[in-house]
């Protein structure tokens, strides 16, 4: 199937009302097995492959790579992998900046959000993390555009 071809893909609007109709079920497969998102991803070694993925695809994004330009990326995946660790049951601690302070004076819109989200959903595509995951993660990611977004 087709990346873009997932609603999913479209949108972040349509990955929040997805992800809000979905979590019942998902939270309930959650207990159910016992595991953590963490867990179920794979752990460090696999959410650190997503991220370095992501990474490369928004390397190669041309509607968003310019805002990198300047990044330290080892630095940035290093935080985003401590990131993701934490906030999905993982044994990590995000040490990093608020999300205010780390895309101050960017002026990031909604579409460079989305255009991000896209090229994780690419990566978690590429690396075979089932939907079910995909749209838990996403879940967890979405409501910080309020602070990533206008800053
Ligand atoms: C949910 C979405 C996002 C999350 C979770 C996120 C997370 C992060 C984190 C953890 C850092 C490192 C903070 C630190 O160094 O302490 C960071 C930095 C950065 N983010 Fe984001 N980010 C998101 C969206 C975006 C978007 C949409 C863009 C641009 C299209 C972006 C561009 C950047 C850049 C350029 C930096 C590095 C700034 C520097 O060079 O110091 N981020 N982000």
């Amino acid at each position: 199937m087709k990346l873009q071809s997932l609603p999913l893909a479209r949108h972040l609007g349509g990955v929040v009302l997805t992800c809000a109709l979905a979590l019942p079920t998902l939270a309930h497969a959650q207990m159910a097995s016992g595991q953590t998102l963490y867990e179920q991803l794979g752990g460090k070694p696999a959410i650190t492959k997503v991220v370095h993925d992501m990474i490369v695809n928004v390397a190669a994004d041309n509607r968003i790579n310019h805002f990198f330009a300047k990044t330290n990326i080892p630095h940035l995946q290093m935080e985003l992998v401590n990131q993701v660790c934490e906030g999905t049951g993982g044994p990590c601690k995000y040490t990093g900046l608020s999300m205010q302070q780390a895309h101050k004076g960017m002026k990031l819109s909604t579409a460079d959000f989305n255009a991000l989200v896209e090229d994780l959903q690419k990566s978690m595509h590429s690396n075979h993390v089932p939907l079910g995951l995909q749209n838990q993660l996403l879940a967890i990611l979405a409501p910080m555009e309020p602070d990533v977004v206008h800053q």
